[in-house]
């Protein structure tokens, strides 16, 4: 029986030891990177620097949330804008194993940079056992390159520490509940973030689909929870497909791009099941983003693929 209270004594103890001097944690403001911190911080204290990059693929008000998040912790942290880099090396790249090796070697680079500035000898990641496995770790197959584990450069300057390599996402939750991080239970968003939201080329236009798409699939959705209509599903998001199809806006035909939503129960992530949402729900998405996003999407489809076979993210 896994017991939080003895993990975060033994981790806090570990981390002591091997922390001798700074160090920096990359920061996403999600439960695995935000447990990280509080950890490492109760570890070191002030020696610590909490950095979040804004990518330029963050949902929408994330960016300003996740700041708050990291004001309430009470840890050092920096801020730091890398959107034009991101955007720039991911110029027509439309492999989804290419684009999380490219965010993964971006990611390493603007640590290193600060860890430079900072003094810091460390980088800690909030990694946890399902990006290890699924990267390919052990004698596993690569699934697919998380961004803090299969994606990494091979060469880094900065030495990294895990230490929530062995736990699974509901282990990692009871953690964040024992404590008291306001962020336990968020739904889990992946570091490459839209970018893998977007199947084929990432452009600003692209990426504002995905992220309005995003929003309306996520406020539909709770507000159904809170509404009593459903269950929470584990995870919840809308997918920028890459196809066109012909659509009519009142009686002009209309030539534009689909959005799929993808919503799943899970415990871990390494499984899950499609979630049953109520048709009610679904058609209030479909009807606010063909109207909100009129001259660009005009098909709504809902991805009803459990993992396996499917991954819950499409690339
Ligand atoms: P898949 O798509 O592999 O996702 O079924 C399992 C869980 O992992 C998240 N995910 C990631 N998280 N970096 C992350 O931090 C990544 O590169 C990454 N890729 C997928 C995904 O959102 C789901 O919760």
């Amino acid at each position: 029986m896994f017991d939080p209270e003895k993990f975060v004594e033994e981790k806090t103890r570990e981390l002591k030891n091997k922390i001798e001097d700074k160090s920096i944690i990359a920061c996403s403001g999600g439960v695995d990177s935000t447990v990280a911190a509080v950890l490492t911080a109760k570890a070191i204290g002030n020696r610590l620097i909490a950095v979040y990059v804004d990518t330029g693929f963050m949902r929408k008000n994330e960016s300003e949330e996740v700041k708050k998040i990291l004001e309430d912790l009470n840890v050092n942290f920096k801020l730091v804008n890398e959107s034009q880099e991101f955007y720039e090396a991911l110029k027509g790249i439309i492999e989804p194993e290419e684009k999380r090796k490219i965010i993964g070697e971006k990611f390493i680079r603007v640590f290193e940079r600060i860890a430079k500035e900072e003094k810091a000898k460390y980088l800690v990641q909030g990694t946890i056992a399902p990006d290890w496995i699924e990267s390919g770790g052990g004698l596993r197959d690569t699934i697919k390159s998380h961004h803090n584990v299969g994606a990494l450069p091979k060469r880094m300057n900065i030495e990294l520490i895990e230490p929530l390599r062995d736990l699974y996402k509901d282990e990692v939750r009871e953690v964040a509940r024992f404590l008291g991080i306001r962020v336990a239970e968020r739904q889990p968003f992946p570091g490459p973030a839209l970018a893998i939201r977007v199947i084929g080329e990432i452009t600003s236009e692209s990426v504002e689909i995905a992220r309005e798409a995003n929003a309306i699939a996520e406020e539909e959705i709770e507000r159904a929870v809170e509404e009593g209509k459903m269950e929470r599903p584990w995870q919840y998001f809308a997918v920028l497909l890459s196809s066109k199809s012909v659509g009519v806006h009142g009686d002009v035909r209309a030539y534009g791009y689909t959005i799929a939503i993808r919503a799943v129960q899970s415990i871990d992530g390494m499984t899950a099941a499609y979630s049953k949402i109520p048709h009610e729900v679904l058609e209030k998405i479909s009807i606010r983003i063909t109207n909100e996003l009129k001259d660009k999407v005009n098909r709504i489809v809902y991805d009803i693929t459990n993992k396996p076979p499917g991954t819950i993210e499409w690339e």
